[in-house]
């Protein structure tokens, strides 16, 4: 035995603990046709390993519970938005910050001063949210990956790069018509792949050269530090918080989702180079999120963020946290579940296509194994395919969102043990019908029913 050979527990000991309740198979069958067969209508009290999202359900820390209690609720002048707003300045290097209650109220204020109908937004992907928010101005979003992307077995280190060519091409044939380019960091809607640096300079150059500004969806920023560290040639050895200030540094702005990489429960904001964007923002922040001093958000949830945002650049707990991914991502594999490859940030996200080849596409081949997952485990993961993204999916993936800090190796092991129930009763799993919803969002709220 070695105690240098890189193996380490988790960076953190539990201090309070929630209760989770497997109900009986009879129970979960009839709860899952309650359902419409749409686990986004299940109770999270029926559900056991509850893989939906990693978005708000991650674990605060002691340090966090301990900024709560120093929030402070002034409606103008907060204390914690100034330590809020200096952290987001310290991190990303933009001087102007507004908070919004989440993501997608970042998404709605920024692009309600700068989109307008007609305009063609490209990104490596559009998160859903990102992609609706475009459309309901009556603009484009245009989804630019690298064809690797498409290839879940193509082993690649940024699968979740921009086609800079076919942006190059995009911005030549549209002038004026490109009010800003985006990168998700990672990339959520194809598989949680990082973006490289590299790529994220090209990108950066070729929008510049247009006169184009460059913004991050910046969700995920710090496992795409993460993976830059690890898989990018002369970036070993920098601080995750060293590679995200280069991130920021090649961008003119970012609009985030604290509740992912912020550690947050709730939270979001834009932060800006621009100081006229910005004071457009806060006319729109003002009317629909809150005073710029607080938008939509407690001071307690600012307190909370501020010392997320750290947290969450933390190298020891950024190797956890990927690395528990990338475990899940391998038990997978080894059992023959075919797998997204290489596993993503914070997720991983299986092959439904693969796994169940004798369901066609139009039969929604990734709800049926979400179906499974929780009738076999009282899992719950989410369906990125088909059902999500309508016509434009490409691939039939579902995904196994790991909150942050919350399961350890035991529960994720049940996961696995679930998809080897799955793997032997493959052949005897069917299809599904649509049978209500409707638009870009209609996976919250559709209703299937098994063929
Ligand atoms: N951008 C990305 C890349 C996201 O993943 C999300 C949310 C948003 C924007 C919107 O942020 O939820 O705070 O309004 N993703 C969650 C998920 C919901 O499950 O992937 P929000």
């Amino acid at each position: 035995m070695r105690m240098d050979d890189g193996w380490r527990p988790k960076p953190y000991k539990i201090k309070v603990v929630e209760p989770i309740n497997l109900p009986p198979r009879s129970e979960r069958e009839r709860l899952l046709a309650e359902a419409g067969y749409n686990v986004f209508n299940l109770k999270s009290q029926d559900v056991y390993i509850d893989l939906l999202t990693d978005s708000g359900t991650g674990a605060m820390s002691q340090a966090q519970w301990a900024a709560l209690l120093e929030g402070d609720e002034a409606y103008a002048g907060s204390r914690s938005f100034e330590f809020f707003r200096e952290t987001v300045q310290e991190i990303t290097g933009y001087p102007y910050v507004l908070p919004t209650h989440q993501g997608r109220a970042a998404e709605h204020v920024f692009f309600a001063v700068t989109v307008k109908a007609g305009d063609i937004v490209p990104n490596n992907s559009h998160f859903d949210t990102t992609r609706a928010n475009l459309l309901a101005l009556g603009a484009k979003p245009l989804d630019l990956p690298i064809p690797e992307a498409f290839d879940p077995e193509l082993e690649h280190p940024f699968k979740g790069n921009m086609d800079v060519d076919a942006l190059k091409a995009v911005l030549r044939g549209n002038p004026g018509r490109v009010p800003f380019v985006m990168l998700t960091i990672t990339n959520n809607t194809l598989a949680g792949q990082p973006v490289s640096l590299a790529n994220i300079r090209a990108v950066s150059e070729v929008a510049h050269a247009h006169g184009i500004p460059l913004i991050l969806d910046a969700a995920r920023h710090a496992e795409n530090a993460f993976f830059i560290g690890e898989r990018e040639p002369g970036y070993q050895g920098k601080s995750p918080a060293e590679i995200a200030r280069e991130v920021f540094s090649l961008a003119d702005g970012c609009l985030m989702s604290a509740k992912k990489d912020g550690l947050g429960n709730i939270g979001g904001f834009i932060a800006l180079r621009n100081e006229e964007v910005y004071e457009r923002c806060a006319e729109k922040l003002i009317l629909w999120e809150g005073f710029p001093t607080y938008g939509g958000l407690a001071g307690r949830d600012l307190a909370a963020l501020a010392v997320g945002l750290r947290e969450a650049l933390d190298p020891l707990y950024l190797r956890d946290r990927v690395g528990q991914v990338r475990w899940l991502g391998e038990e997978l594999k080894k059992i023959g579940v075919p797998v997204y490859w290489p596993p993503g940030g914070h997720a991983v996200y299986v092959d439904a296509a693969r796994l169940l080849p004798h369901i066609p596409k139009d039969q929604f081949p990734g709800q049926a194994l979400v179906c499974a997952l929780y009738l076999e485990g009282g899992v719950r993961a989410v369906e990125v395919g088909s059902g999500m993204l309508g016509e434009a999916a490409k691939l039939e993936l579902v995904r196994l969102a790991i909150p942050r800090r919350v399961y350890t190796e035991e529960h994720l092991r049940h996961v696995v043990r679930t998809f080897a129930v799955i793997l032997e009763k493959r052949e005897s799993l069917r299809g599904m019908k649509l049978v209500a919803g409707s638009g870009p969002l209609r996976h919250f709220r559709a209703r299937f029913a098994p063929l």
